[in-house]
């Protein structure tokens, strides 16, 4: 890959396989990060690498097997603005009451790749937590940012997408997963 990695996102890490679905890692609450440290900027490198690599807009820490709340993120948001970053131990704020719209667009995750259906999600949101260095960081925003921070934050409570679906739409993407399984070999996105 000759991604640039953008000056906001750590950068010179390793494409890594992508966990998926049904391992153990991506079902269970992760632990908080404590340690702010080389060890962690190298993690978060790798995820980025990683995220890149599969043509995603979020990674989190279980999608490469480590057991640590983190996720990256490199995603536009509804007016097609990129926004980047790190977060650690993230808290997500949703809408309230009359604020509360939702968006019913359709949702991917990389640890189920090729597969895509209509989840329905507030239009709006916002995460805080701790980047690299353990200062506050802060990201918000609505369309697809919304979504991903949403589903970033899900990842890192142990819930999939797949959780917040109908029986029916979980068998459909089911169905194109496997459908499209011969694209993504045990160690995608790495070679
Ligand atoms: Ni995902």
């Amino acid at each position: 890959m000759s991604t640039d990695v953008p000056a906001t996102l750590p950068s010179g890490g390793a494409v890594r396989p992508i966990t998926r679905w049904g391992e153990e890692v991506m079902h269970r609450p992760a632990r908080p990060v404590t340690t702010f440290d080389a060890q962690l900027r190298t993690l978060a490198a790798d995820m980025v690498a990683t995220m890149y690599a599969a043509e995603g807009v979020g990674l989190a820490a279980c999608q490469i097997g480590v057991d640590l709340a983190v996720f990256v993120f490199d995603c536009p948001d509804e007016s097609g603005e990129p926004h980047q970053g790190v977060v650690c131990n993230p808290v997500l704020e949703l809408p309230e009451g009359k604020g509360r719209k939702l968006d019913d667009g359709e949702e991917g995750c990389l640890s189920y790749p090729g597969a895509f259906v209509s989840c329905a999600r507030p239009d709006w949101a916002r995460v805080t937590g701790l980047g690299l260095d353990g200062s506050p960081v802060s990201y918000e925003g609505d369309g697809l940012l919304a979504r991903c921070l949403q589903h970033e934050t899900d990842h890192t409570t142990g819930m999939v997408f797949g959780d917040r679906l109908s029986d029916r739409l979980r068998k459909k993407l089911r169905k194109q997963m496997e459908a499209n399984a011969d694209d993504y070999p045990p160690s995608w996105p790495a070679t």
